[in-house]
């Protein structure tokens, strides 16, 4: 068995932040959304890994993930020229591939399930495909299943206006290598992208045993803001559990609940209340910061009230007298002096901004 993660496209939601990086890249509790996929797929035992890239981004998912080793595994990087559909992705992924059959990661998911189960019941029952559902509000925003009452997938439907069940696809799915001869049978979209629920849809009409199991935990596509928010409150709720100081906290400063602070940071005067992530070398002087937030490394926040929020690396924060939540800081973005008070700030910033408020 072996896996691809398709980390290419373009990431037009999380605009402005994804003009200068790619979206998978982008941490939740300080880890890359990538990395979470990486980890759940060598923890199903699966160590040959084919990584989707495109030439925008490539250099960088490249350089912050190596060949592999941190995680056990062995990682090819496979560029796609161009974002011209999961189908495509996976045409393109075919030599590295073969015969063999393998899992699919959409780069910018997060799932909570255990693969290990569906891996099992794709092998034990000599499936050709196997998607993952999960019940959502709004199923218009991802690709639909119909499916009978033994779990059989009768119709995939790709973003519906109206959709034909609440049962939207998670980005994994397992596939035999019969997949590339009905991803070779069909055409472009109206969207011009080869769409994976096309090929899939190919696989039933063809008869092939295809089957979809809902999940059980928690799955967040972090395309948008409060998405990327909710990844980051879920997984410091459930992986940020003991409080760890590898930094230096000033007698001034209190730390209450669970709160992460990384080597060579400097905390003086706050008070932090978790859970809270905070990466090494920042520098943090006369600031609350509140629950379920996330500050990556080298940081500099000095007299900011701050929670619920992502910040990211290099970013400074100087004197904003209100509250700032609900935010997404960009790399290296600055911001600094507020003289007006409003009640609340909200923010998308994205890499490299400059703001100040006065
Ligand atoms: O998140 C689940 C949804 O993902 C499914 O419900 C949909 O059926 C599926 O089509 C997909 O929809 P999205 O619109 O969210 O796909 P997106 O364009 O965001 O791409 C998903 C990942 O695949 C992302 O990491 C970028 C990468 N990608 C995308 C395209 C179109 C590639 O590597 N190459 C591509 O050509």
């Amino acid at each position: 068995m072996k896996a691809i993660i398709l980390s290419g496209g373009k990431g037009t939601r999380l605009r402005p932040l994804t003009y200068t990086g790619a979206k998978q890249l982008v941490p939740v509790a300080n880890k890359p959304i990538l990395w979470y996929g990486i980890e759940s797929i060598v923890a199903a035992g699966i160590t040959d890994i084919g990584i989707i890239i495109s030439p925008e981004t490539g250099e960088e998912v490249k350089a912050k993930t190596g060949n592999g080793d941190r995680f056990g595994a062995t990682i090819t990087y496979i560029l796609q020229d161009k974002p011209a559909g999961l189908a495509h992705a996976v045409k393109i992924a075919q030599p590295f591939l073969d015969d063999s059959p393998f899992v699919m990661y959409l780069g910018d998911n997060l799932v909570q399930s255990d693969l290990d189960l569906f891996l099992e019941h794709f092998r034990v029952n000599n499936l050709d495909a196997l998607t993952l559902l999960c019940p959502v509000e709004n199923p218009s925003a991802f690709g639909v299943a119909e499916v009978d009452e033994n779990g059989r997938l009768l119709r995939l439907v790709e973003k519906p206006k109206v959709p034909p069940s609440n049962l939207a696809l998670v980005g994994v799915y397992i596939f035999s290598n019969i997949v590339h001869g009905a991803i070779a049978s069909i055409q472009p979209s109206a969207r011009g992208e080869l769409e994976i629920t096309d090929a899939i849809q190919a696989l039933i009409d063809q008869g092939k045993s295809v089957e979809a199991r809902q999940i059980r935990g928690w799955w967040l596509d972090t395309g948008k803001k409060d998405d990327l928010l909710e990844a980051n409150r879920v997984i410091l709720d459930t992986s940020c559990l003991d409080s760890n100081n590898l930094g230096e906290v000033d007698a001034q400063s209190r730390i209450i609940g669970r709160v992460h602070i990384g080597s060579g940071s400097k905390i003086i005067n706050c008070t932090i209340r978790g859970p809270v992530m905070i990466g090494d070398n920042c520098h943090l002087e006369n600031c609350f910061i509140g629950p379920y937030t996330s500050i990556a490394d080298n940081v500099r926040l000095v007299e900011v009230d701050l929670e619920h929020s992502v910040i990211l690396q290099g970013a400074k924060i100087e004197s904003i007298h209100h509250r700032i939540v609900d935010s997404l800081i960009g790399q290296r973005a600055h911001l600094k002096e507020a003289t007006c008070r409003p009640k609340a700030l909200r923010f998308m910033i994205g890499d490299d901004c400059q703001i100040e408020l006065n």
